[in-house]
């Protein structure tokens, strides 16, 4: 088979489709694999109980049914729910926003890449700009998701060491100096893989950096304010017209239906919904059938602070008082979990590294991420990068019990063997 640049690169198995594919696999391979790898969310049959019920009074109205099947959207998508999503938004954080601000995609992962490729990769002048990550690790999506070669930099985060076993990475404002060739800086908020949310101090530092410097600031909310609000702390969410704010109903508990929410100025509104509908010609409908009432009436403020948020805090707490009790006397540190639904554990001078620790726990029946994938667009050799591992702890709760205990019992042997 004869592939062109854009075919290798695209289709060339990469160490992170290979990981990807663990993730899929795995449960074919072993079903009784603790997934603790993927980005799923959890099962809450509450959730579950409203999509199914907006779904089935869709679904009995023969006018919304056509709508949801029968109808190609434009390609911003539909009028209705992106005026929803303005309204709620404005309603809640006092943004001054219209549907002309918000574009639908399908899922945000797709908004992503035309988002990075639009504004990054060869420029008119023959010169190459690139997407800027002011901390890393990062989101391990983004990582290939350039047309062109070296797409993303990074710059090397501080580490505070918190009181007890926990640290928090911050945006280390010293070492951060953006390149003529920067496009844009992105940051996840709250963060995946880490649980950490940067603090409004350095949102408004990296704003002002990125205005001084006339580019935009990428802000992936996929588990933020206002939906799905998997945030354990009050961080003041962030928008405005420098800012890209990228949303989406998958952490919800939706991510089948593959809605992603681009909330940007008009300019770029417009023409982010010109590549889509180059690329998708419309968007699905589904996600915004069943989300536009659950955002006109405000139910879904009441559902995400009272269901989804207390869920994911409960894991989140049960989880660090697993691993503290089974990693007692090891060198380990947890990531501050402030939000998303991963624990990101540092196991500092870990003798094997982390690929071989993975490797390990995949032959024990548990899958994780290893943390070296996290940290691409860095180019300085750190030995922080093989230390760390990311664990989801969104499956139940014996489940997640056992996965501890393995991967408490599978670092200690690597301590040990070393001893
Ligand atoms: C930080 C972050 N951004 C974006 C995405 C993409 O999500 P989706 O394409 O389902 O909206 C994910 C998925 O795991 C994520 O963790």
């Amino acid at each position: 088979m004869k592939l062109s640049d854009f075919g290798a690169k695209f289709a060339s198995d990469s160490g992170i489709v290979g990981l990807m594919d663990d993730l899929g696999n795995a449960l074919r391979e072993n079903p009784a694999m603790i997934m603790m790898g993927g980005g799923n969310p959890g099962h809450l049959p509450q959730m579950d109980a409203v999509f199914r019920r907006r779904l089935e009074a869709i679904l009995d109205d023969p006018g919304q049914r056509h709508r949801l099947f029968g109808r190609y959207q434009s390609p911003a998508g539909d009028h209705d729910f992106r005026q929803t999503v303005a309204d709620l938004l404005a309603d809640q954080f006092g943004w001054r926003l219209g549907a002309a601000n918000v574009a639908i995609s399908n899922g945000s992962q797709s908004a992503f890449f035309t988002l990075f490729n639009m504004l990054a990769g060869r420029m008119p002048d023959g010169s190459g700009r690139r997407i800027h990550l002011p901390l890393t690790p990062e989101y391990l999506g983004y990582a290939d998701s350039g047309l062109s070669e070296g797409f993303f930099t990074a710059t090397r985060p501080e580490i505070e060491l918190l009181d007890g076993d926990q640290f928090k990475y911050r945006v280390d404002f010293a070492r951060l100096a953006l390149g003529e060739d920067t496009a844009a800086l992105c940051v996840s908020r709250p963060t995946n893989p880490t649980g950490n949310v940067l603090t409004d101090d350095e949102i408004a530092q990296l704003d002002a950096l990125a205005r001084a410097r006339g580019i935009p600031l990428i802000v992936d909310g996929a588990y933020g304010l206002p939906f799905p609000n998997i945030l354990f702390n009050d961080a003041r969410p962030h928008w405005n017209d420098n800012t890209i704010l990228v949303l989406s109903l998958s952490k919800l508990g939706l991510p089948g239906v593959r809605t992603g929410i681009v909330v940007a100025r008009e300019e770029l509104v417009h023409a982010f919904a010109n590549a889509n509908g180059i690329l998708n010609l419309a968007c699905g409908n589904i996600g915004p059938a069943i989300a536009t009432e659950l955002f006109r009436t405000g139910e879904i403020l009441a559902l995400t602070r009272d269901v989804v948020q207390p869920f994911y805090r409960a894991r989140a707490q049960a989880a660090v008082a697993g691993f503290r009790e089974h990693l007692a006397g090891l060198p380990f540190r947890i990531h501050k979990p402030e939000g998303a639904f991963f624990l990101w554990l540092w196991f500092d001078g870990l003798p094997i590294g982390s690929q071989a620790l993975y490797e390990r726990l995949k032959a024990r029946g548990v899958l994780v991420v290893p943390g070296q994938h996290c940290f691409f667009g860095l180019d300085e050799d750190w030995p922080h990068r093989h230390e760390c591992i990311r664990v989801s702890y969104v499956q139940e709760p014996d489940a997640v019990r056992r996965g501890i205990e393995i991967i408490a019992g599978e670092v200690r042997r690597a301590f040990d063997e070393a001893a």
